[in-house]
Formats: C-alpha cells, structure tokens, sequence
C-alpha cells in the first residue's frame, strides 16, 4: 500500500480504492503515481481481467491536492498526474469506477476515460476549473462536450456548475446510480463479468471502441496541460487557493 492508495487483486478485478479520507481523498503526486503505477500493474497481470477505481463511503476525490497546486509545477510532461492520465487512457482492460461520493474536478473528468461508470445517489460532482483561476483538463474541454453536450458542458465547465449522479446518468457519462450501500458492490459484479469472458476479444473490442478519439484525446490533453501549468500561478488562481484554505470566498473583483 501506498500512502493515499489502497491496491487489491480479487477474483480478477484489480482495484485502486483512494483513501485520505481526512483531506477528502485529495490527490497528491505520490498518490497520482501510485494510481499510474497501479494501472500499468493491472494491464500486465493474466490474472486481472478489469479494473476498479473507488474512493471512500461519502467522497470519491475532492481532486487534486490544492496545496499541491500552489508548489508543484503542474501537469508538465511525466508529472505524476500526466503519469496517470497517460496510464488511464492507455489502459487496455476495461475499467469500472465506483464513485462513493462527491468527485470533485479530475475526480468527475477521470471518469470520462472510463468504460463503466456507477455513482452513489449521493454524489456531487463538479468541475470547478474556472472558479479556480484554471481551465479544464484530462480532456473534459473535448470530451465533456462530446458525452454531454455543448450546452451542459458551458454550464458544467465555465460556470463550475455541480450535478448529480442522476444528471450524470441523464447526460451519458455514468451508467446508474444506486444508494451509496450498494455502489461499490455493483461496480465489482460489473467488473468482475470479465472474468467469463474472452479477454483478448474484450482489449481489442476496447481498442477499436477508442480508435478514433485517441489521437484526439491525447492532443486535448496536451494543450490544455500547457494552458493549465500557466494558469497554476496566475493572480487569480493564488486567490482562489488563498480563498479555499482561508475558507472564505475568493474576490476577483480586481481582475481584468
Ligand atoms: N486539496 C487539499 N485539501 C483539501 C482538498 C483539496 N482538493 N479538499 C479538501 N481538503 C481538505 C480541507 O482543506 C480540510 O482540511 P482541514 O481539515 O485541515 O481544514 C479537509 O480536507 C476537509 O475538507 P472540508 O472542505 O472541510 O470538507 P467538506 O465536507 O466541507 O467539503 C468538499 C468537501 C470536497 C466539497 C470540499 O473540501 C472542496 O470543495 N474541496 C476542494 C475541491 C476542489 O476545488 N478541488 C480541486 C478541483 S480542480
């Protein structure tokens, strides 16, 4: 076990369960790393037929660490998160996500890479790039557009509107809800059909199934990387981290 990410292989389901509860299940790098590393280990293991994301009863992610934001450099090239993203995206078994609870900015865009999405009827989910100072990424700004529709994703992606796991469902990107008992079960019944069936018939359904989103899925991500690593010390994005941990709302009255 690493710090922040609990990994188990059970009845050919490899799962990555995201547990720092105390900060809300906040990404760090270390913990980025450990999810990439955890997918490439899935990918390569005969016994492991999928794969499960979950988070802990009440949170999925808050997202990333948003202290981790003020120090780090951001997503620039074999950082721990773009380490991930590229591990997520590359991931040739099927993936399943259990969101327990509120999946707040990579914690709703990392779904969008996933083939099955569950979502406890709990759940908030929100993108709240733009009230951040930042702009989206892990290609929500091709992708979200794509599954949901150029109007949600204006209200979900430029006002940082939240939804629920029954919108999400409404706009294509979780398959159901279920009460927040049951979600991780289901997810793992999912997963774990898998087992029954051919696997090399199931990747190379997968690969064919994102053939042609890839190339642009890839190049989402690097452009908007580029604009979001810039972004991470403007002026409005150090009032918004203040904000948050200062627990007041942020004043960007003065900005132009
Ligand atoms: N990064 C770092 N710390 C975080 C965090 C994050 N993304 N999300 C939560 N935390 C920390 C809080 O600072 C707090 O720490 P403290 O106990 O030392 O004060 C602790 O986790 C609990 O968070 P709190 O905000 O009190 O919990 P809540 O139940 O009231 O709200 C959230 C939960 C997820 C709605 C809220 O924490 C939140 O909005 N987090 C930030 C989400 C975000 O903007 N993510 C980045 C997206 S790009």
């Amino acid at each position: 076990m690493t710090t922040g990410i609990k990994t188990a292989v059970l009845n050919g389901v490899y799962t990555l369960e995201i547990a720092r509860p105390d900060k809300k299940n906040a990404l760090t790098g270390e913990m980025y790393v450990a999810l990439a590393q955890g997918l490439r280990a899935a990918g390569t293991d005969p016994k492991v037929r999928s794969v499960m994301i979950t988070g802990q009863p009440g949170i999925f992610t808050s997202g990333n660490d948003l202290e981790d934001f003020m120090t780090r450099s951001g997503p620039v090239e074999d950082s721990p998160v773009v380490l991930f993203m590229h591990a997520l995206v590359d991931c040739e078994k099927p993936v399943v996500a259990a969101v327990t609870g509120a999946a707040i900015g990579i914690g709703t865009t990392l779904l969008l890479h996933c083939d099955f999405v569950y979502v406890s009827d709990e759940a908030r989910l929100a993108m709240p790039f733009v009230s951040l100072g930042l702009v989206p990424e892990f290609a929500a700004s091709l992708l979200f557009a794509q599954q949901a529709g150029p109007r949600r994703a204006a209200e979900k992606l430029l006002l940082g509107d939240p939804f629920t796991g029954a919108d999400a469902v409404e706009y294509g990107i979780a398959n159901a809800v279920l009460p927040p008992s049951e979600v991780v079960l289901h997810a793992r019944r999912v997963a774990e059909r898998f087992n029954a069936l051919p696997p090399a018939a199931v990747r190379e359904s997968k690969k064919l199934m994102r053939r042609a989103e890839g190339s642009a899925v890839r190049q989402a991500i690097a452009a908007e990387n580029e604009v979001f690593a810039a972004r991470l010390t403007s002026p409005e994005a150090k009032e918004a981290f203040a904000a948050f941990f200062e627990k007041r709302r942020p004043d960007f009255g003065g900005f132009e």
